[in-house]
Order: C-alpha cells, then structure tokens, then sequence
C-alpha cells in the first residue's frame, strides 16, 4: 500500500469519514473508496450512511445532494472546481421564467441541477429512474430540465407531454452515430452499452440504454462477450474488474470528463487533512430541494 494510500486511511479512521466515488472517477480513486455507484446510488449512500464525513469523490451537484440529503454531515469536495456544465446550462431565474410559461406542466429536474433548481422543481430524478419518475406524476405535461436527450430518452416510453430544455453533456454528446456504426462493423459481436445522455440516434441504434450502474449490471448478466461502451471512460475500470473475461470498447476516444478526472489521491488525502473545501447548501435553499430529492427516493 503506497504511503499515500496509508495515510488516507489513517485520516479516514480518524475523522470518521467514508469515500464515495462516481463510477466515472480515475481507477485509483474508485480503488480506495468505500462506495462507487452512480448518482441514485450516492444519493442514496449519502442519505443512510452513519460516517460523519462524506468525502465526495465527483462533482459539485453530486456533494451538493449529499449536503441536501444530510445536512447534519460535512461534506467535502476534494476539488471544488469540479463542476457540471449541463448542470450549469439551467439557472433558477430562467427555471422560474419557464415554469411560468407552463403553469400546467410537472417540473422534473435530473440531478445534474443546482440545488436551487432542485428547490424550484417538483421532483428530481437521475438517469435510473427517470421513466419511473415522470409516470409517477398525475400532471400530463413535463418540463423536464435540462438534458434534452435525457427528455427525448423518456418522452419515448411514456405518453405524456415532455417539454424538453436546451442542455446537454458535452462528454456524451462527442458519441456520434457514425462512429457507433463504425464500431458495430469492426465488432459484430458485440452489444453496444449507451447512457441516456447521448444523442437521441445513439440511443435508438444501442442495444441497452442506461445509468451508469444499469450498464453495469446489464454487462455483469449479459451472455456476450464483447461490449461497446457509450458512456465516460471511467467505468471501463468496474466493468473490466467485474467481467473479467469480457472485452470492453470505448465507443469514442471523446468519452473523458475533464470534471470527474479532477479528483486525485493526492486532492482527498489533503482535503481530509484540513477539512475543505466543504459543501453545504444554505438551509433555506436545501429545505426545498430535500423535498424534490426526497420524493424521488421515495420511487423504488
Ligand atoms: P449516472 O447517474 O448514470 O451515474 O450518471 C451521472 C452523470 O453525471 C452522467 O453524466
């Protein structure tokens, strides 16, 4: 065990902390934490845990919900630059301008939103559930903020009305179709694994499409043998420790996010030594959020 990792242990023991980790961060990262999941799972992680620290290795919104669902913990954030510019492409002035333009309309917000975007929506839901979670809702009409190809993915399998926003993940958005179609012909065999985030003709040509721990669990039970991945490249690392004998390809050599490869040993060793940077969602915004996040926990 390296001195590095010796030392994070150390101070986790004594700030009675815990590690959870996306299933996009770097290989080292995932390799010390005590949870990887993907952002329902951390939510749900975050909410139950008995640590007094969460060490939150991902992004900004991801320790924000932690904040939110556990208000009583520290949350720290070992590089507070790393952000979300999807989450970035929705402010709560221009959330509260729409909403007005559909007083009609159910506000879903996916988890990749500020948590005062979270405050303005009726609900949250993260690429698992969203299907589930906007045929929840009695209203017909769905503002559905702000991945439009997340929209496009659910307005496909349910018969409401969505109302898509105009973001997007830049990482996802690089998979193009015709390099989909370039792999299937170098790999025949192969299944092709996808997130909802990608473009809406990668979604349809996939063979599956899910969060990140649905492709997970999707290639742990599948018979093939071959899998052509359509999601960041960080989850080559579990997909290969779980399926050892299977052989895994990235759709596009694009597939990095420059904000989930922030987080370093290095950035949680220190931020565990001087506790900070911190997260905490001031109580007036985190009151109303609770509640969009907690009626999505609420959906099984
Ligand atoms: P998952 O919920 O599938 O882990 O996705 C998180 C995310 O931020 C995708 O860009």
């Amino acid at each position: 065990m390296s001195e590095l990792v010796q030392e994070i242990e150390k101070l986790k023991k004594e700030r009675q902390a815990v590690i959870l980790a996306h299933n996009y961060q770097q290989d080292a990262v995932q390799d010390i934490a005590d949870f990887v999941g993907d952002s329902l799972a951390l939510s749900r992680y975050a909410a139950t845990t008995r640590a007094k620290v969460v060490v939150l290795a991902g992004v900004r919104f991801m320790a924000e919900s932690a904040s939110i669902l556990a208000p009583e913990k520290i949350i720290l954030l070992p590089d507070s630059q790393a952000g979300c510019p999807l989450a970035d492409s929705i402010d709560v002035e221009a959330l509260r301008e729409t909403k007005a333009r559909y007083p009609d309309a159910a506000v879903v917000c996916y988890v990749n939103t500020a948590a005062d975007v979270k405050g303005e929506s009726d609900i949250c839901c993260t690429s698992s559930n969203a299907v589930a979670v906007v045929q929840s809702l009695p209203q017909r009409r769905i503002l559905f903020v702000p991945d439009r190809n997340l929209a496009s993915f659910v307005a496909r399998f349910t018969d409401k009305e969505i109302i898509p926003w105009d973001g997007g993940c830049l990482t996802h958005y690089r998979v193009t179709l015709e390099e989909l179609e370039r792999a299937r012909a170098a790999h025949p065999e192969a299944e092709v694994l996808v997130h909802p985030e990608c473009r809406p003709e990668v979604t349809r040509a996939a063979d599956f499409v899910g969060s990140t721990g649905a492709i997970l669990k999707y290639a742990r039970e599948s018979r093939a043998k071959e899998f052509l991945i359509g999601t960041e490249m960080g989850i080559l690392h579990r997909l290969q420790l779980d399926n050892p004998e299977k052989k895994f390809y990235l759709l596009s050599p694009g597939l990095v996010c420059p904000n989930m490869k922030l987080t370093t040993l290095e950035k949680i060793a220190r931020c565990l030594r001087e506790m900070q940077p911190v997260v905490q969602v001031p109580e007036t915004t985190r009151s109303r959020a609770y509640r969009a996040l907690e009626r999505m926990l609420a959906i099984r």
